[in-house]
């Protein structure tokens, strides 16, 4: 018995690692009567140079999106470019919106990424929005690391015409105070890679800029009348993800009668 407990502990750790490290969808369905009709989007963050085409793509041609959302940290450095852009330029076929995360800012990737954005017929949301069709408005926030401009575009999108279903794209969950008084119907966010690690109801252990036993790892929260998903990213790397599996988001749009 002594010699097969440690073995057995062995295959369990391996067991829940790979378990751990297979890429989930995971999907959410949002009603509102101030949706007309019905539009899925696929919502993709924190790449970091993992590579997910041969899975990713398939499943993207399956779903048929109405548009794909990038919600930052999906170029992180010139290494992991080759990766970045051959996922984004195979999607671009569809119609795609990005933000901008704090490791396209650290790694100095803005200005490729909006001349790859450009060539490509990708649109990067920078306090400014677009029409998405079904009265549903689509806006987007920089990471706060972009300093004096991000209060312009907080400022900017404050300003915003009301009346749609709005869906704001912000890199970072840390500003829920603003995403509520801001009044976004939805906002979607990733960054945290959902705690790195999950057990039972401790869901993610930790997160850049929310510390231990962050609040918002990854999920659906409801900030008064707003509605959050935090995405826990394509994100795999050296740091284990134990109970906490990559993932891409769907969500499901639709129409809702008074
Ligand atoms: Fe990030």
């Amino acid at each position: 018995m002594r010699e097969i407990f440690p073995e057995l502990l062995v295959k369990i750790w391996i067991f829940v690692y790979n378990e751990s490290m297979n890429t989930v969808q995971r999907t959410y369905v949002i009603e509102s009567e101030k949706i007309k009709g019905e539009k899925t989007f696929l919502v993709l963050s924190d790449l970091h140079g993992t590579k997910v085409e041969h899975f990713l793509l398939e499943k993207v041609k399956e779903l048929s999106p109405d548009g794909i959302f990038y919600v930052g940290d999906m170029a992180d450095s010139i290494k992991h470019q080759p990766v970045t852009e051959s996922l984004m330029q195979k999607l671009s076929a569809y119609p795609s919106y990005a933000v901008f995360g704090n490791h396209e800012y650290s790694a100095r990737l803005i200005g490729r990424m909006e001349h790859f954005a450009k060539e490509n017929g990708i649109r990067y949301l920078r306090g400014d929005g677009v029409d998405l069709g079904a009265n549903i408005a689509l806006y987007g926030l920089d990471d706060r690391y972009v300093g004096k401009d991000f209060e312009r575009q907080k400022r900017a999108l404050k300003g915003r015409k009301e009346g749609s279903f709005s869906i704001l794209l912000a890199h970072r969950p840390d500003d829920y105070d603003f995403f509520e008084e801001a009044g976004f119907d939805l906002v979607l966010c990733g960054h945290t890679h959902g705690g790195q690690i999950r057990i039972g109801a401790i869901n993610g252990l930790y997160a850049p800029g929310q510390g231990i036993f962050p609040k918002y790892a990854g999920g659906e929260y409801q900030l008064g009348k707003t509605k959050m998903i935090v995405g826990r990213g394509l994100v795999q790397n050296a740091l284990p993800r134990w109970g906490n599996p990559p993932e891409y988001v769907t969500i499901h749009l639709k129409g809702k009668k008074v």
